[in-house]
C-alpha cells in the first residue's frame, strides 16, 4: 500500500497532525503559565517542533541542542557527545525536551542527565515516535506520540543519511 520509490507510508500526514494536536493539548494543560523552554534535538526534531509550537498559544521559548553518537552505521554506539550545547540558562526553567524518535534511549538518557545537572525547575520529555522493542535504557516519555515497529523510518524531519527529512508522511524504507 502506498509504496513508491521504495518507501511505504507508516504514519500518514493526517495521523501525524492529529497526534501533534493531542500532544500539544496535554502540554498546554501542564505548561500554560510556566513559560517553558522547549529543547529540540537536532536535526530530526525540527519539523515536529515547528508544528508543535504552532499549536501552543502561550509564552514559551525554543532552544536546540545537537548530539552525536559516534560509532558506525545506523546503530547507536552507546557513546554520546554534545556537539552543540544549549546557549540559554537551564537553571530554574521548566524544560521540555522534544525528540523525533526514541530508539535504544541512549541519546535521550544522556541529554536528560546532562540537563538535570543544570538544575531545571522541571524536566520532561516529549517524543513523536517510540520504538520500544529496541530500548536498552529505561526512559520515561511524558508525552508520547506513536509507537513504531522495529523498522527504519524516515520523513517528517527524520532522515537516513540526511535524506527524506522533507517527506510529509513517516515512511518505512523497503529494501
Ligand atoms: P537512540 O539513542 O538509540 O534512542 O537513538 C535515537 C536517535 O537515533 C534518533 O534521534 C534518530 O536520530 C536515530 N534513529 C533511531 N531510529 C531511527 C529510525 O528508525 N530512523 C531514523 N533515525 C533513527
Ligand atoms: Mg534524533
Amino acid at each position: 500500500m502506498n509504496s513508491k520509490n521504495g518507501l511505504r507510508v507508516l504514519v500518514a500526514r493526517t495521523e501525524i497532525e492529529s497526534t501533534v494536536k493531542k500532544l500539544a493539548s496535554a502540554i498546554a494543560r501542564d505548561y500554560r503559565d510556566k513559560n517553558p523552554l522547549l529543547i529540540g534535538i537536532l536535526k530530526g526534531s525540527f519539523v515536529f517542533l515547528a508544528d508543535l509550537v504552532r499549536q501552543l498559544d502561550f509564552p514559551l521559548e525554543v532552544e536546540f541542542v545537537r548530539l552525536s553518537s559516534y560509532g558506525s552505521g545506523t546503530q547507536t554506539s552507546g557513546k554520546v557527545k554534545l556537539e552543540q550545547e544549549p546557549k540559554v540558562a537551564i537553571k530554574g526553567r521548566h524544560v521540555l525536551v522534544v525528540e523525533d524518535i526514541i530508539d535504544t534511549g541512549i541519546t535521550v538518557d544522556f541529554l536528560m542527565k546532562y540537563l538535570q545537572k543544570k538544575k531545571p525547575a522541571s524536566l520532561k520529555l516529549c517524543a513523536l515516535t517510540d520504538k520500544p522493542s529496541r530500548r536498552r535504557v529505561h526512559i520515561r516519555i511524558d508525552y508520547k506520540g506513536i509507537d513504531v515497529p522495529n523498522e527504519f523510518i524516515v520523513g517528517y524531519g527524520i532522515d537516513r543519511d540526511e535524506k527524506h527529512r522533507n517527506l510529509r508522511d513517516i515512511c518505512i524504507i523497503e529494501e
